[in-house]
């Protein structure tokens, strides 16, 4: 299986993500946890993504675009992937199409996961995750049996430095201009599918598993 999410900043492609690979057993690339553990390590890479990300703006395409194409070359992405936040941008999706022909590989299904802006910003805002495990919780949607502790690990919770409610809103208005047009791009292409993302996590789950079938 291999997939990308697509979707703006809160709109859960992080959650279903963890269900998904868990699923269909493919490595989870997430462009934007590769950023967070290169911040956390303090790498090069780290430091210069970190300018952007705490502005809400996108890492330039080069940037990004060399890491995702180290990473597909991989041995564990021969059998399958999920890509989450990446590509965000027409020449990223541009240079990934040309990558995967390199490779031999072809996209099953983008997954286009919607929920309205109103709703994008109470999700970021109320994120919280882990430090050890990188679970993701929500204070309201989705909380930690104990406040501020992992259910899976005993680590205590953080908030991501871009989760304030002025950082998000530029961060959607950023999706809206450069990730956006995506949309049409894989609609174009016959590989985009829209979920409604405004419902309970469990059930965006159910209709991602209608669309890519039962067999894992
Ligand atoms: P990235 O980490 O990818 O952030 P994002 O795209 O802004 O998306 P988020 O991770 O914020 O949201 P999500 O959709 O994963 O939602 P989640 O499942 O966590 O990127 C961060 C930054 O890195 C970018 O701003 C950019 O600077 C840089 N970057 C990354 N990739 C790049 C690229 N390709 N090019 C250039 N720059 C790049 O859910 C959110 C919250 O909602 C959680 O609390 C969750 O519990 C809750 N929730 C989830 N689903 C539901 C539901 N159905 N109902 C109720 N609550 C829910
Ligand atoms: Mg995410
Ligand atoms: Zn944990």
């Amino acid at each position: 299986m291999r997939l990308i999410l697509l979707g703006p900043p809160g709109a859960g492609k992080g959650t279903q993500a963890s269900g998904i690979i868990e699923k269909y057993n493919v490595p989870h690339i997430s462009t934007g946890d590769i950023f967070r553990k290169n911040i956390k390590e303090g790498t090069d890479l780290g430091k210069k993504a970190k300018e952007y990300m705490d502005k809400g703006l996108l890492v330039p395409d080069e940037v990004v675009v060399a890491i995702v194409k180290d990473r597909l070359t991989e041995d564990d992405c021969k059998k399958g992937f999920l890509l989450d936040g990446f590509p965000r941008t027409v020449a990223q999706a541009d240079a990934l199409d040309g990558e995967l022909k390199a490779l031999d590989y072809s996209l099953d299904y983008v997954l286009n996961i919607e929920v309205d802006k109103d709703i994008l910003i109470e999700r970021a805002v109320g994120r919280r995750i882990c430090k050890n495990c990188g679970a993701t919780y929500h204070i309201k949607y989705n909380p930690p049996k104990t406040e501020n502790v992992c259910d899976e690990c005993g680590g205590e919770l953080y908030q991501r430095d871009d989760d304030t409610e002025e950082t998000v809103s530029k961060r959607i208005e950023v999706y809206l201009k450069q990730t956006k047009p995506l949309i049409e791009y894989y609609n174009d292409k016959n590989l985009l599918v829209d979920i409604n993302g405004e419902q309970d996590i469990d059930k965006v789950f159910e209709d991602i598993v209608n669309i890519l079938g039962s067999d894992s």
